[in-house]
């Protein structure tokens, strides 16, 4: 059994994405330990609540500096015992000390196709407005293992998504959750809890 904790910031739909894998099957060998979140008013933490599923909140602001926060959130996070952390629409940067601790055992759900509109400060709707400026024809998204970097650790699934004539920043960003997030986030995980995903050379493999 996979025992994962979710991180999330805001409305939860890729939460609540998991949790529907779970119960409809598509997720296999998993269950979620808690839901971590940095925003108290996050929906992400209803959606976690409707489904007997510990919600806790973890706030900088509740702290007197970003070293006592991320001492804090690392130490409750360990009182889970994860086998996997999956970041869905978490807008913290982890502290050093947890992605040296969990190598290779927290994903990312990015709202791309990695390298694409990615890194420091795109997240969110900006990932779209970068790329409906640049005017790409595709775009999608990408589950990736979290290094020390933003963004940058090795991809584990991708899914293309074309962008339509008219589109603005939020109605593809509603179809890139819809088309690709909300399907490659719950692959990656039942691949994980299924042994299916290596670490190679820097890459990752599905075996
Ligand atoms: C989504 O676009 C996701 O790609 C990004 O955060 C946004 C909100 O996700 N990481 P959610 O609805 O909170 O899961």
């Amino acid at each position: 059994m996979l025992n994962i904790v979710v991180c999330v910031s805001g409305g939860g739909t890729n939460l609540q994405a998991i949790i529907d894998g779970i119960q409809n099957g598509a997720i296999t060998n998993t269950r979620i330990q808690a839901v971590i979140s940095n925003n108290p008013g996050a929906y992400a933490l209803e959606r976690a609540k409707a489904h007997g599923v510990e919600g806790v909140c973890i706030s900088p602001k509740q702290y007197p500096d970003r070293e006592a926060f991320n001492e804090a959130f690392l130490e409750r996070l360990n009182r889970y015992r994860p086998d996997l952390i999956v970041l869905a629409g978490f807008l913290v940067v982890l502290p050093k000390a947890m992605t040296q601790q969990y190598k290779n055992r927290i994903i990312n759900i990015h709202p791309s196709l990695i390298p694409s509109f990615c890194g420091t400060g795109y997240y969110g709707l900006k990932v779209h407005e970068g790329a409906l400026a640049r005017g790409v024809k595709v775009t999608g998204a990408t589950v990736h293992f979290v290094d020390e970097g933003t963004d940058t650790g090795p991809i584990i699934l991708q899914h293309p998504v074309m962008v339509e004539p008219g589109d603005t920043p939020k109605s593809l960003q509603q179809r890139v959750m819809e088309q690709a997030e909300w399907k490659i986030l719950p692959q990656a995980i039942d691949l994980i809890a299924n042994g299916k995903v290596a670490v190679e050379d820097g890459k990752a493999v599905l075996l």
